[in-house]
């Protein structure tokens, strides 16, 4: 790995958007651009682990996206638990430690054993730490750490005036993790979509027209240069 720069992220976040696109521009169906989607998540956490990123968060299925038609729905799922088989050999070997963010209650039970297996299998690793948003809305986990603060005020291991930022970030799925440097929203739209709404207050925002089953690593690889050149304040002065 080579030397870390002073601005070399620690924390990536990419919302995976643009398959249905890629699938419908290649006349085939949205199954095998969510397959290849697939492909091109398994390439990125390769390759962000290979360069010494130490996390990253992937949007694979949002609470909006239960909106859409049962096919689609089961295909994404079915993928993913051939992707999570497939590939959880290599997370382990290559020290991925893996995490999944979000409700997955309504999910299959199949599909929910093999993220289980995978979350399990790669729990002592120390390497990336790959989240994977699944079931994932920023405002149902706000709502979810606002609960649980009132779970705890009310049970009296928590003043009131205790809550802080702090408090309610400790919360959320992504707990004491740093907050996501960048976010890279390939597919062409310029939205959050619902993505990490607390956790991206600071964070840096790259859009690409690339649809995500073209995303490589060079891609990649470029987004890191382009955050690297940004000048960060935090609202102070530079
Ligand atoms: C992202 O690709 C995958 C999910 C949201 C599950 P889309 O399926 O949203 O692709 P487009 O936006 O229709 O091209
Ligand atoms: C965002 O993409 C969610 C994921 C990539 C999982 P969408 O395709 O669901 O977002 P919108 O509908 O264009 O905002
Ligand atoms: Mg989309």
């Amino acid at each position: 790995m080579a030397a870390r720069q002073e601005n070399a992220p620690v924390h990536a976040a990419i919302i995976m958007d643009g398959n249905g696109r890629w699938a419908e521009n290649k006349g085939i169906s949205k199954y095998f651009g969510h397959d290849a989607g697939m492909r091109a998540m398994t390439a990125i956490v390769r390759h962000a682990s290979d360069i010494g990123i130490q996390y990253l968060t992937v949007y694979a299925f949002s609470t909006e996206n239960w909106k859409r038609g049962a096919e689609e729905i089961s295909g994404i799922f079915k993928l993913l638990m051939i992707y999570v088989d497939k590939e959880l050999d290599e997370l382990w070997r290559n020290n991925v430690k893996v995490n999944v963010v979000g409700d997955t209650s309504e999910m299959p039970k199949d599909v929910r054993k093999y993220l289980e297996r995978t979350v399990s299998r790669t729990a002592e690793n120390t390497g990336l730490v790959f989240n994977i948003c699944l079931g994932y809305g920023s405002r149902a986990e706000i709502v979810r750490a606002a609960r649980r603060l009132a779970e705890d005020a009310l049970a009296g291991n928590l003043a009131v005036g205790a809550i802080d930022e702090k408090a309610l970030a400790s919360r959320l799925y992504t707990g004491d993790m740093p907050d996501p440097d960048f976010i890279i929203r390939p597919g062409g739209e310029k939205r959050l979509s619902n993505f990490l709404l607390w956790q991206a207050a600071y964070s840096e925002f790259i859009f690409s027209d690339v649809l995500w089953p073209d995303f490589t690593p060079e891609e990649f690889d470029n987004a890191i240069m382009a955050f690297s050149a940004r000048k960060r304040r935090f609202g102070g002065r530079s």
